[in-house]
């Protein structure tokens, strides 16, 4: 996901100034429009614009609580670990001229010291799609907590396509909490437009039963999966939006800035994860998903992987238990049996998600952290662009924690055992990633990703 509003923005240095000589105008603003606007004006996802000093001064206190914990803007990534191509993280003087700006006083200063506005893009494409596949349409009630739903609706590519680009666009932005697509295989059993979820057995606690115990009318070729329409379960029949994210203010995925591009096969069928907020006024979210297609051969291919935990994630092996603060997931396993270039990583995880980190073991024996998220938040689902030479030999682990007590104030329930699955009171352990590799290589051989998904869409 190129950050193409923020990249747009270009970059002030911070200063230090002296405190009673900070305005918002000129001082405050240029950082707003760098680090906040992108979310924060009108139709966006945040709830309040901090367009004018009118809108932002009520907040001013608040904002500086947000950027001095570096809770605003969202980014996850550890500075000590990896570089990242759309890191949001502020500088430091930013941070420290809002936090002098508010203790100062908060003032207004003369409006003539104004930076220009930002121009921001109407509501269009930021790619110039070649292809444009419609999603679902969300009927967003007025009030309520939505559960993410899957939507399955057929691409309409007749023949193999190479795609460096994708976009995700939803309609409206207000409640778009986001958005993931994948691409999965078509399967004639899965039906097109139909929300799907899956229908697990629970115990009396509500938790999921072991999916082999509570199965009838198994699903063809997916043993321990029960035949119905609202099943999306399978050997490829991934929902955990390994191609990329629609998150505000991040909505391209751009194979370009590699030179590279994506192979998706005749047929294939395009899942969209949709996470909705609902904010006092019901809407409809008339999502799309836009695709520029190289115009000549590609000359290297990116391919996506979906990890999870390489023992598996029966309940066997993945277990919460009630009101364990700290529980380490068995980890993700990946072999790299080909030079590759590492250059996207995703950790997904659910609202008892707590840590993740990419562990990169070279042939050598010398470790490498890419990345280390140490305070995950399942509300931004964040893809972080690397570049990252990983020579053949190469093993990657993946370990995360995840908090099921009472401290998570995102824990819906510290008292049952939580086990593995796609809905959100489920937990997943999905560090996805991407690379590029050379056109010669053969892409089902690059990568070994133990007991896991594998590839995602081609
Ligand atoms: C990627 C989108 C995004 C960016 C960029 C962003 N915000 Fe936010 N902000 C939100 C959303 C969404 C909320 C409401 C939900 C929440 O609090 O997480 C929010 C809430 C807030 C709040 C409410 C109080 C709080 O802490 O919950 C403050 C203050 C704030 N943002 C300040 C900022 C400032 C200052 C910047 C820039 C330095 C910024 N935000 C950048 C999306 C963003």
């Amino acid at each position: 996901m190129t950050s193409i509003f923020w990249a747009a923005v270009g970059m002030f240095a911070g200063t230090v100034f002296a405190a009673d000589s900070i305005t918002f105008h000129k001082n405050v603003e240029p950082i707003l429009q760098k680090n906040c606007q992108s979310c924060h004006r009108p139709g966006q996802i945040a709830p309040m614009s901090f367009l004018t000093y009118q809108g932002t001064r009520p907040w001013a206190k608040a904002m500086k609580t947000a950027v001095a914990s570096r809770k605003m803007p969202p980014w996850f990534a550890d500075p000590k670990y990896g570089h990242f191509s759309n890191d949001h993280a502020m500088q430091q003087g930013d941070i420290d001229t809002i936090v002098a700006w508010v203790d100062s006083g908060a003032r207004e200063g003369d409006a003539k010291d104004a930076p220009p506005p930002i121009a921001w893009p109407a509501d269009g494409w930021l790619i110039q799609p070649d292809y444009i596949v419609k999603g679902p349409t969300y009927d967003v009630p007025a009030k309520g907590v939505l559960e993410w739903t899957n939507v399955v609706v057929p691409s309409g590519l007749t023949q193999d396509t190479w795609i460096t680009s994708l976009e995700i666009k939803p309609s409206a932005l207000a409640v778009t909490h986001h958005i993931c697509v994948s691409f999965i295989a078509h399967n004639p059993e899965v039906k097109y437009g139909v929300p799907v979820w899956v229908d697990k057995q629970r115990d009396e606690t509500g938790s999921a039963l072991p999916r082999a115990q509570g199965v009838k009318n198994e699903l063809p070729g997916v043993p321990g999966v029960a035949k119905d329409e609202r099943e999306l379960i399978g050997a490829r029949l991934n929902p955990g939006g390994s191609e990329g994210c629609y998150v505000p203010g991040q909505q391209v995925t751009d194979y370009r800035a590699f030179h590279a591009a994506k192979l998706v096969p005749a047929n294939t069928d395009i899942v969209f994860q949709m996470h909705y907020t609902t904010t006092g006024t019901p809407m409809t979210d008339k999502p799309e998903v836009g695709f520029t297609i190289a115009k000549e051969p590609p000359q290297r291919r990116y391919i996506s992987y979906n990890s999870q935990p390489s023992v598996g994630t029966d309940s066997a092996v993945f277990k919460i238990p009630a009101n364990d603060g700290n529980w380490q997931s068995p980890p993700s396993e990946i072999f790299f049996n080909e030079d590759v270039q590492l250059v996207w990583m995703m950790p997904h995880m659910h609202m008892r998600g707590k840590d993740m980190t990419y562990n990169l073991e070279y042939p050598t024996g010398e470790k490498q952290i890419v990345l280390k998220v140490p305070h995950y938040d399942f509300n931004w689902q964040l893809g972080y662009y690397t570049d990252v030479k990983v020579p053949k030999g190469s093993k990657m682990t993946v370990d995360a924690h995840f908090d099921n007590s009472p401290n998570n104030k995102f824990n819906p329930d510290p008292n049952r055992p939580v086990f593995y699955g796609d809905q959100t009171w489920e937990e997943m352990m999905a560090p996805f990633f991407g690379i590029v590799v050379d056109m010669k290589q053969d892409p089902e051989k690059v990568v070994t990703v133990k007991g896991g998904r594998g590839r995602g869409g081609a």
